[in-house]
């Protein structure tokens, strides 16, 4: 299916709301049948009927279907947030008594999650340098079930070899999950090289313009109904008609914004990585980056977030670099029309303890013109 007509039309039956051209918002809570013996046929086979608006709604079934498809899945569920489909992922695929292998330094929530709140379920996760494939070997346990990937992550952009650990999943018997949100279905695709669910934050870039919270999986058909049935129903955690309307309506923009953005970052990349108050850029996409030839494989393109080591390890002077910037907002969360800069040292309270180095900086290129930003940081990086 062609990119454009996944965007523009596919889903979308205009003849069935006055042919107008955006869809509707189908603000309800539940749908009418006009028999009882009607809304029992339909009870019966929730998934594929408009019952409650905790399970389908016909805003939120447009949006499935081009989720899915961009992702090259059969199928998908949304969810009020990036969390919410997450925990639903992880949790809908692991028992008292299970282990979870997942990759060091995840979304700080997501290894909240693993690290502090399945414990108490029973549930233990050992988290290993995902780049080795002889990693996952070593940390497998006969009580196994899930490979929790991030690839890459969004601050030091380590990959894992999407590939063979699907290959090596597939062996043990282990089911695998990946946060898929840096790169959006557009750069790239983990369904094809094996990967089962793969979750996405969609407040980042497919909502793209920082207004709404949102998140979505895609899979297959057997595993999407088997997670919509227990955990989706009975968490609750649904994505309002309004907001899923805005995710449509974010989602029309994305490959343009998504290649402005790549541009964009390419010459920021390029400016940082000659000026002398930098001592390096990390980028999966960097000529020196260790990871390149495995983000040429499995990546189409990097997207709008860098970290950069400044040359000083000195927090104020860091924060004084921050607080310098004009065209960046000082801010968490990443993937909107606007640029964001988020240093370490804003969240991380012990130095030596931090899993990621507290002198780091990173950056989410927007939708600015290049030449704004690097005379921005130009004139910024003059504090240090
Ligand atoms: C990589 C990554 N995954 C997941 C999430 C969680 O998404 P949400 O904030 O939509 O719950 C975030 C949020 O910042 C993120 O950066």
């Amino acid at each position: 299916m062609n990119l454009s007509y996944i965007i523009n039309r596919l889903g979308e039956d205009n003849e069935n709301y006055y042919n107008a051209v955006a869809p509707p918002i189908i603000q309800t809570s539940n749908f009418s049948y006009k028999t009882v013996s009607d809304l029992r046929l339909a009870i019966n086979d929730e998934k594929n009927n408009l019952i409650y608006s905790r399970g389908n709604n016909p805003t939120l079934d447009i949006l499935v279907k081009k989720l899915a498809a961009l992702e090259k899945a059969e199928d998908a569920i949304v969810f009020a947030s990036g969390m919410a489909a997450i925990s639903t992922a992880i949790i809908a695929n692991v028992a008292a008594g299970d282990h979870v292998i997942c990759v060091q330094k995840p979304y700080s929530w997501t290894n909240k999650l693993l690290s502090s709140l399945l414990p108490r379920f029973g549930v233990e996760c050992s988290f290993i340098n995902g780049g080795e494939i002889s990693n996952y070997q070593q940390s497998l346990k006969p009580n196994t079930k899930l490979i929790y990937l991030e690839s890459p992550n969004t601050f030091t952009f380590e990959l894992q070899d999407l590939k063979a650990v699907a290959a090596f999943a597939k062996q043990n018997n282990l089911i695998t999950i990946i946060d898929n949100s840096y790169s959006t279905p557009l750069f790239q695709n983990p369904i094809e090289f094996g990967i089962d669910i793969v979750v996405h934050s969609a407040t980042k870039y497919i909502g793209g313009h920082s207004d709404t919270v949102a998140g979505f999986l895609c899979s297959s058909k057997e595993i999407v109904e088997r997670i919509f049935k227990n955990e989706f129903l009975t968490f609750g955690g649904i994505i309002s008609p309004f907001n899923a309307w805005l995710l449509l309506r974010g989602l029309r923009t994305l490959p343009i914004r998504m290649e402005k953005i790549a541009k964009t970052t390419s010459i920021v990349i390029n400016f940082l990585e000659n000026h002398p108050k930098i001592e390096k850029v990390i980028y999966p996409f960097s000529r020196d980056f260790p990871q390149l030839e495995l983000a040429e494989f499995q990546m189409k393109c990097g997207s709008g977030m860098l970290t950069v080591l400044l040359k000083t390890n000195e927090i104020p002077k860091i924060e004084s670099f921050c607080n310098a910037l004009k065209c960046f907002y000082i801010a968490v969360s990443w993937g909107g029309y606007e640029s964001l800069v988020f240093p370490v040292c804003s969240f991380v309270n012990d130095k030596e303890e931090s899993p990621i180095p507290f002198n780091l900086v990173r950056f989410s290129i927007g939708l600015e013109e290049p030449e704004e930003l690097i005379q921005d940081i130009e004139n910024a990086l003059k504090v240090l």
